[in-house]
């Protein structure tokens, strides 16, 4: 049945859609075969109920959207005070590759890739100097990996309500063209700050951010978080109302990059970008919004989905402030 809801949603998208700015991502080869004009958009209400317009079942990868999932899975395993020692919670003002440390040489944020994969790390075996026999064998490491991502994806399915799956392609043309993750986790392990293997940890990094994912997902996830960390279709509590609002904090004040301050004005809600084309954003108490079109602007931001949120905010009043 559709609703007045649905006819506003399909009318702001056909204002969305005249717009062709910005470009795909193309440092991660694989990204250039999407369809440019691909644009999907989803709402999950707090009652589970699913608005989906455009191409809301198309897949692409989650991206950078997978550093707040997994900032809330490690948040959930180790407890705020371990991960604080170890990642930030400052907006760095900087690119989302740059290596943004404080003084203390912590990543500045979970929402950079430095912060990522200091995230990812934390996952994974720690390994101290005097412990050479833990990951001394390739494939050992490789086993290790595959136990923590198969966490990970768990994890991550139970805030989607649906099992995800990993982009197999995405991932080798991102392991491919990784110079610049991996010297970022490289320089972590040489400022003597990450306790896990630097390979191991950007092979996890990497693999989060190949995880296929659909704008209903995005909704679905973002509504877990807005709901103090409760499903609002399978009624599962997935992580804590307090991890779900240190991660919807964080999300506010660094999650569009050195885009957040033009954000958070203009749209006034937590949320997260990925170079997938992807964007999560949530409303408090209320709602998940899951848009997806891969047109980026200079910080890596979908730029019908900042226009999508822009009117969505404007319209219905969702600014939180
Ligand atoms: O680290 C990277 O290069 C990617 N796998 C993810 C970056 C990303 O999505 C940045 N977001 N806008």
């Amino acid at each position: 049945m559709s609703t007045p809801v649905d006819g506003y949603l399909r009318h702001i998208m056909t204002l969305c859609a005249t717009d062709r700015a910005g470009a795909v991502a193309d440092y991660i080869p694989e990204l250039t075969r999407v369809d440019p004009d691909g644009y999907g958009l989803s709402l999950c209400m707090h009652d589970g109920h699913l608005y989906s317009h455009g191409d809301s079942a198309a897949q692409f990868t989650i991206q950078s959207i997978s550093k707040a999932l997994t900032y809330a899975l490690v948040l959930t395993r180790l407890g705020p005070r371990e991960v604080d020692a170890k990642i930030g919670v400052e907006p760095s003002g900087e690119a989302f590759n740059e290596i943004s440390v404080d003084g203390a040489r912590r990543p500045k944020n979970p929402m950079i890739n430095a912060g990522a994969i200091m995230s990812a790390s934390l996952l994974l075996p720690q390994v101290r100097d005097d412990d050479s026999a833990t990951l001394d064998s390739e494939s050992l490491e490789v086993r290790t990996v595959d136990t923590v991502f198969d966490d990970l994806v768990s994890f991550y399915s139970a805030c989607a309500g649906r099992r995800l799956h990993i982009d197999d392609a995405v991932y080798r043309s991102e392991r491919r063209t990784g110079a610049r993750n991996r010297a970022i986790a490289y320089m972590l392990d040489s400022f003597g700050v990450l306790d896990a293997d630097p390979e191991a940890a950007l092979d996890l990094y990497l693999r989060q951010c190949s995880l296929r994912v659909t704008t209903d997902d995005l909704a679905v996830i973002g509504c877990t978080l807005a709901t103090g960390g409760v499903n609002p279709r399978t009624g599962r509590q997935i992580v804590s109302p307090e991890v779900a609002q240190r991660v919807l904090s964080v999300m506010t004040t660094c999650g569009m990059y050195d885009g957040a301050g033009d954000w958070v004005s203009s749209v006034g809600l937590p949320a997260k970008s990925g170079v997938g084309g992807g964007i999560l954003a949530i409303l408090p108490g209320q709602l998940g919004i899951g848009v997806y079109s891969p047109r980026l602007d200079a910080h890596g931001n979908s730029v019908r989905g900042i226009d999508t949120c822009r009117h969505l905010s404007t319209d219905l009043g969702l600014h939180m402030f």
